[in-house]
């Protein structure tokens, strides 16, 4: 199948294939199946949808060069899309037939084909769709998991060009190897929210949608701050890959605190604030002494994502996290809190706040960001609420792409 590609090439992408089994967290495997699918094509954008139990194709990742260069392109990359398996789009006919489609201009499709090019999201982030390739993933046993697209092959002088033949064939071979890896990716994504949901002792949709958020805003905060810190990008993608499983982890230990608590409508009283307190070292506890890669990073944001920058936060210096005599003293304060629990910290109240929780109403968003810049110094890392506010827009996004049910 790939026999008329130079023996590099297919040297490259037996790498980047096994390369592949090593990333576990579904979003950075999907971010690494497409930046390797356009960099083989040259192609400007792309992006990738994963068959839903509903049989819908929900957007799932998508990367865009374009848009991300402009200053405000980066908030398009948090869709929320769906579609349905039939001949209407080119993704829904791609799925449906198993086949995949090459398209060298969107805007002049053949008047024969089924299949219309929505210009809808061209038209709101002011993009231009012309060569399209796309390719259903499909893993063993012939199971549909999902379509690729990429978007605009581009020419040396970065005009927008049709794919070459051997695209097809080259990123359908990889397509079909990633396809295995991100149906386990995807199935290691749903066992951790289904136990962050017993965790909790939330449903499994609020979870999810929780949980993806905070994830989400941690990452991106991570991200630019590490833009501003000229951290190489290699570096970034690696620290994405852990820190977004570990920030949906930072509450798990609240699985050790009475449902009572838990379930509580309306404020704690002291002794069961101090109970809840708990839920920082039960969650450390849950990754000490374990192997996995991000158990580090885990232990280290559950024990400290309620630690506040000017030191009142909890809880505090922790000789022995087995310990269970501990009670509240002195926190950490400044850089002595980790800056991915420092990350954390933020993302997960800017979450409580605009949530709705047992215990209390959603605040409305002006409140919430009064807070924020109120709190700059005190409770929250003063360079981290910048970064913060120089991404809101992204933010804002991943609010309405994962938005509570
Ligand atoms: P959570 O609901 O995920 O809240 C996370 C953090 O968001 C809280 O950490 C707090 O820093 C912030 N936050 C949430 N709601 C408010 C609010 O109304 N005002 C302000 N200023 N900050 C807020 P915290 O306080 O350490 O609480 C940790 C966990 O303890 C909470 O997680 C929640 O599960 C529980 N909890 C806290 N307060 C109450 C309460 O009054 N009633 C009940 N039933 N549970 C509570
Ligand atoms: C869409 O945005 O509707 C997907 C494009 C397509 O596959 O037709
Ligand atoms: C906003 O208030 O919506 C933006 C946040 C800021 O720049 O202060
Ligand atoms: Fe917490
Ligand atoms: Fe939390």
């Amino acid at each position: 199948m790939i026999g008329g590609l130079h023996k590099n090439k297919v040297a490259a992408i037996l790498k980047i294939t096994e390369d592949l089994n090593q990333i576990k967290d579904i979003d950075s495997l999907l971010d690494r199946v497409l930046l390797e699918a356009r960099r083989f094509c040259r192609a400007d954008a792309g992006s990738i949808y994963l068959l839903e139990k509903n049989r819908k194709l929900r957007i799932n990742y998508v990367q865009n060069d374009t848009l991300i260069q402009k200053e405000s392109g980066k908030k398009y990359l948090y869709q929320n899309h769906e579609l349905d398996i039939n001949d209407k789009s080119m993704a829904g006919y791609a799925a449906m037939t198993k086949k995949s489609l090459v398209i060298d201009d969107a805007y002049g499709l053949d008047e024969r084909v089924p299949y219309r090019f929505n210009r809808s999201f061209d038209e709101t982030a002011a993009y231009r769709t012309r060569s399209v390739l796309t390719l259903p993933l499909i893993a063993s046993h012939n199971r549909l998991i999902g379509v690729m697209q990429i978007i605009n092959s581009l020419d040396a002088r970065g005009r927008a060009v049709p794919f070459r033949g051997e695209d097809e064939l080259v990123v359908a071979y990889f397509a079909n190897h990633a396809a295995g890896s991100i149906e386990k990716a995807k199935m290691t994504r749903e066992i951790i929210l289904r136990m962050i949901g017993i965790a909790e002792l939330r449903d499994p949709e609020e979870t999810g949608a929780h949980v993806n958020r905070v994830g989400s805003y941690s990452i991106e905060i991570y991200s630019k701050w590490a833009m501003n810190h000229k951290v190489d990008d290699a570096e970034i993608r690696r620290v994405r890959d852990v820190l977004r499983i570990a920030a949906m982890l930072h509450d798990v230990g609240k699985v050790a605190i009475s449902d009572i608590l838990l379930k509580k409508h309306g404020p704690l009283d002291d002794g069961e604030y101090e109970q809840m307190q708990r839920h920082v070292l039960f969650g450390a506890r849950l990754f000490k002494n374990s192997t996995s890669d991000w158990d580090d990073m885990a232990a280290e944001i559950a024990l400290n994502h309620h630690e506040r920058w000017d030191g009142s936060g909890y809880p505090g210096k922790v000789a022995d996290v087995f310990d269970d005599r501990w009670c509240p003293g002195p926190g950490k304060r400044g850089e002595e809190i980790p800056l991915f629990a420092r990350i954390v910290a933020l993302s997960d109240v800017y979450d409580a706040l605009t949530s709705m929780r047992a215990y209390k109403e959603s605040w409305p968003e002006e409140k919430v960001l009064q807070y924020i810049r109120e709190q700059k110094g005190r409770q929250f890392d003063p360079e981290l609420v910048d970064v913060f506010f120089s991404i809101y827009d992204v933010i804002r996004a991943i609010r309405g792409k994962y938005a509570d049910q």
